[in-house]
């Protein structure tokens, strides 16, 4: 098979954790006999240096001819400080988001048998723990207007907006996935305050009868915050707003023991993005020590999610699951520092596992 695959690295740490995913994705292609090409192109902070715009034409239409979009991630503290930018580096990942129409975000949430003691949460409560977030990726509060200030600079608004088509189609999905898993589909909202969220109960509620197996539960968001920590085994799959799934898989990701673990896929109407649900990681940047896996995992869900290659997916999530079992870790996943091994040696390990495997 012939894999097309845009290449964006990005801010921060992005550039480094992309190499190793890109060494893991070649070897595995050489052990398949696929063919692949990558292609690089400008996202971000980086982008708004180079060309002015966080998320140039160029690069659009780059993942607009591609098979698969291999994401490293967005941000600097140089605008995080700087509240009247006019342009920021996330506006990059958002347009990106939108144009591709990316309206489902799925990060699964699982953890690894190695690194239960990892986790700040008890062992009886996080072994075995195995859900995926739905998150919805292009609507709500991240994209409603009217947003912005009043003429005096003194009053802020966001507005969070969703139609019963974006309702729908998220949920839908939400509803397909659970099919395939086991069958519990729990809806996250907030529908005891906030309009939106009495839409998506409402609709949910219409399409329970076509899926009749499912067990459907809602859960308002807050409540759903403090589930995730006290019994996440409660869970098999979430959906929710765009928002409310920022910040719960933020949250999910305490369970696995380090958020540089957890890979995502957005889905939708054009090509798909993979991307490491963790941010840029300034602090880390250059220093070669950011933990590379959830990236290498996204490339996993790439080989599944873009090109059906289940068997080529899998073998990369055995080849993390080694890596941490050998202690092949970054600092992140070490006690002790000194035993930690840099972004490129975690790498260096997995290729190798794969090439020998
Ligand atoms: C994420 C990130 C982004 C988001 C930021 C960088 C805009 O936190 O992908 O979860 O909020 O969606
Ligand atoms: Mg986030």
């Amino acid at each position: 098979m012939n894999l097309n695959i845009a290449v964006l690295s990005g801010d921060g740490i992005g550039p480094e954790i992309i190499e190793q995913a890109l060494r893991v994705t070649k070897v595995v292609c050489e052990k398949f006999g696929h063919v692949l090409i990558t292609r690089t192109a400008l996202v971000g902070a980086v982008a708004i240096e180079q060309v002015g715009n966080p998320y140039p034409d160029e690069t659009h239409n780059l993942c607009m001819n591609s098979d698969a979009v291999l994401f490293g991630a967005i941000g600097h503290p140089r605008f995080d400080n700087d509240p009247t930018a006019k342009v920021r580096p996330e506006q990059g990942l958002l347009a990106m988001r939108k144009k591709l129409g990316l309206y489902a975000n799925i990060r699964p949430v699982i953890i690894f048998e190695s690194l239960l003691d990892k986790s700040p949460l008890k062992l009886e409560r996080i072994e075995g723990v195995d859900f995926v977030a739905i998150r919805e990726l292009t609507g709500g509060i991240y994209f409603g207007q009217p947003q912005g200030r009043s003429e005096d600079g003194n009053t802020a608004y966001d507005s969070s907006v969703y139609t019963r088509m974006e309702v729908e189609r998220i949920l839908e999905l939400a509803f397909r996935f659970a099919m395939k898993r086991r069958k519990k589909l729990t809806v996250v909202d907030k529908a005891n305050v906030l309009a939106t969220s009495r839409l998506w109960r409402q609709i949910a509620k219409e399409m329970e009868p076509m899926f009749p197996e499912v067990e459907v539960d809602y859960m308002f968001v807050d409540n759903a915050a403090m589930q995730i920590i006290q019994w996440p085994k409660r869970f098999d799959v979430m959906v929710t707003e765009n928002m409310f799934g920022d910040i719960l898989t933020d949250e999910a990701s305490v369970i696995s023991g380090s958020m540089g673990l957890l890979p995502s896929a957005s889905i939708g109407i054009h090509t798909s993005v993979f991307e490491p649900i963790h941010g840029s990681y300034p602090q880390a940047a250059g220093k070669n020590i950011a933990n590379p896996c959830a990236t290498i995992l996204s490339a996993a869900m790439m080989f599944e999610y873009a090109f059906s290659l289940m068997e080529e997916g899998a073998l990369i999530r055995k080849a993390v699951e080694a890596s941490i079992v050998a202690g092949a870790v970054t600092e992140d996943l070490t006690d002790d520092k000194s035993k930690a091994m840099t972004t490129s040696e975690v790498g260096d390990w997995i290729v190798e596992y794969l090439s020998k495997y």
